[in-house]
């Protein structure tokens, strides 16, 4: 039943494909131009005007102070926990219903994951689950939050916004602002996303977007880090271009730093791609509209944008009745050429981050189960 109308609407939006992807960029804009021009220019590789012009397109975007290109959305999530003070040996909450590079970046900076569970209906960090949490093992001294079960510092809190869609940011803002935790915005699937008509990513201290080809806007590989504190903004720029001393020959660097820069050929792209993202989100939006009327006459579960946010729809997903529907849907619609995906797997069921503090991850366990990602590409 749930097959057949997968396959009946999908293959309607997108007609005469033998397989339809999950999701393939568009290039419909300035794209070649832009990097024909880069490649004129000579200035290919790490610095050039549209690195710049693709910094100040994402404060716009954004509506932040500081925006830093890197090379892609993991390096930025890596960058940004060490720029609001994440140390080796501290802890970072978390969800365990992510793309492992959000918890690997906590784990690059030397750092343990506090797997928290999601809210049934962000699917992004629960504010109330992660309350329960610190009030139940956490304690402030000298307004430093710590953890007295392993007497290690908390020193950040990474949401993600799932899919497109914004967590819960007001609620969880009071959490970690009663707990003087910072906000890390893991935004890589959202840019375009609004939360009470304000972009994501400039509520926490810092935000981290990704321009993956996979995204619904790409630089072919790519990230930015965002940030309404220019302190940070600067420092995420020297992080990211090596720490150097700014000095006309000498090379002198202050700290270790990374060699994370976007390449002007990928910001190239990159700005073409972001003058098409308003139109990009709509043409989702009309998509994902179609795909509600659809699915509830046909009594599936169409997941759609909560009041007071709005989603960029990046991948969409339906939600089906437990695993065994799941799995039924998910062979037959690959089988059939309709490619769909799983929600991951819950990040602490990998081996290597089994040994992690976590709660009852209930919501987190129901939507592995259940949710899939259908085809959600730009139609036109
Ligand atoms: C939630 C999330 N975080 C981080 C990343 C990492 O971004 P990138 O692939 O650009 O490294 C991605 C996607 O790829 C993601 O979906």
């Amino acid at each position: 039943m749930s097959n057949d109308s997968i396959i009946q609407i999908v293959k309607s939006i997108y007609p005469n494909l033998d397989f339809i992807p999950l999701h393939e960029p568009r290039f419909v804009g300035n794209e070649r131009k832009y990097v024909l021009d880069a490649i004129d220019s000579t200035f290919v590789s790490s610095v050039g005007a549209y690195v710049d012009q693709f910094e100040s397109m994402m404060t716009k975007i954004t509506q932040t102070q500081k925006a830093v290109a890197v090379v892609n959305g993991t390096s930025a999530l890596q960058v940004a926990l060490r720029l609001v003070g994440v140390n080796p040996g501290d802890e970072v909450i978390t969800q365990a219903l992510t793309f492992i590079a959000t918890t690997n970046s906590i784990l690059y900076n030397g750092a343990s994951p506090i797997f928290i569970d999601v809210d049934y209906d962000t699917m992004g960090l629960s504010p109330k689950a992660v309350s329960d949490f610190l009030e139940e093992y956490c304690e402030l001294r000298e307004d430093v939050c710590y953890n007295k079960k392993t007497n290690k510092k908390i020193s950040a809190c990474l949401p993600m916004h799932t899919f497109g869609f914004p967590v819960n940011l007001s609620e969880l803002i009071n959490v970690c602002n009663k707990w003087k935790i910072p906000i890390v915005e893991d935004a890589a699937e959202a840019v375009g996303s609004e939360y009470n008509g304000v972009p994501v990513g400039g509520f926490g201290q810092v935000g981290v977007f990704s321009f993956n080809g996979n995204k619904i806007v790409t630089s072919g590989g790519g990230g930015a880090i965002v940030t309404n504190n220019l302190e940070i903004g600067k420092r995420a720029k020297h992080l990211t271009t090596t720490a150097k001393v700014p000095h006309p020959y000498e090379y002198i660097h202050d700290e270790i730093g990374y060699n994370f820069r976007m390449p002007n050929l990928n910001a190239a792209l990159a700005c073409a791609q972001l003058e098409n993202l308003n139109e990009f989100v709509e043409n989702k939006r009309n998509l994902a509209n179609s795909y509600a009327s659809y699915f509830k006459e046909k009594g599936i579960k169409f997941r759609t944008e909560l009041p007071g946010s709005k989603s960029n729809y990046w991948l969409m997903c339906i939600e089906l009745e437990n695993k065994k529907e799941r799995d039924n849907v998910l062979e037959f619609t690959n089988k059939n050429g309709v490619m769909t995906r799983p929600i991951w797997q819950l990040i602490y069921k990998s081996k290597f981050y089994s040994d992690f503090q976590k709660d009852s991850q209930r919501n987190a366990s129901l939507l592995e189960d259940r949710i899939i990602n259908i085809p959600s590409s730009v139609t036109k």
